[in-house]
C-alpha cells in the first residue's frame, strides 16, 4: 500500500516521549514537536535498537544504548557513534489522526 496511512490518534502523543507505531509494516517512532508530528524509522542506524525507547528533546531523539542523537525532522545523526542517517517520513494530521506515508521516505 502506498500513500498516507493511519499511524495513531494525535491525542495519544505527548512532548518529550516518542510513540512507537507500525505503519504499513514499518516500525516508526512518532515525535510531537510543538504542533508538528515527526516520523522517524524506529531503528538506530548504529545497531538495531528502537529509537522510541530513548529520550526526546524537541525534535531530537536519543538512542539509549550509546547515546547518538538523531534529528527527527531530517533523520540526520547528530553525534557519534552513529554516522548514518535514519529515514524519516512525511506526516499529515487529518481530523485528529496522524497519518504517515512510509512509501515516501526522506533520506538526508
Ligand atoms: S545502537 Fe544506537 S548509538 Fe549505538
Amino acid at each position: 500500500m502506498s500513500g498516507p496511512e493511519f499511524a495513531a490518534p494525535l491525542d495519544v502523543l505527548s512532548e518529550g516521549t516518542a510513540t512507537a507505531v507500525t505503519v504499513g509494516g514499518v516500525d516508526v517512532a512518532l515525535v510531537l514537536d510543538g504542533d508538528e508530528v515527526l516520523a522517524i524509522r524506529d531503528e538506530c542506524s548504529h545497531a538495531a535498537i528502537p529509537l522510541s525507547e530513548g529520550e526526546v528533546e524537541g525534535c531530537e531523539i536519543e538512542c539509549w544504548l550509546h547515546g547518538s542523537r538523531f534529528d527527527a525532522r531530517t533523520g540526520k545523526a547528530l553525534n557519534l557513534p552513529a554516522t548514518e542517517s535514519v529515514p524519516t517520513y512525511p506526516t499529515t494530521i487529518q481530523d485528529g489522526r496522524v497519518m504517515v506515508d512510509v512509501s515516501a521516505p526522506i533520506r538526508s
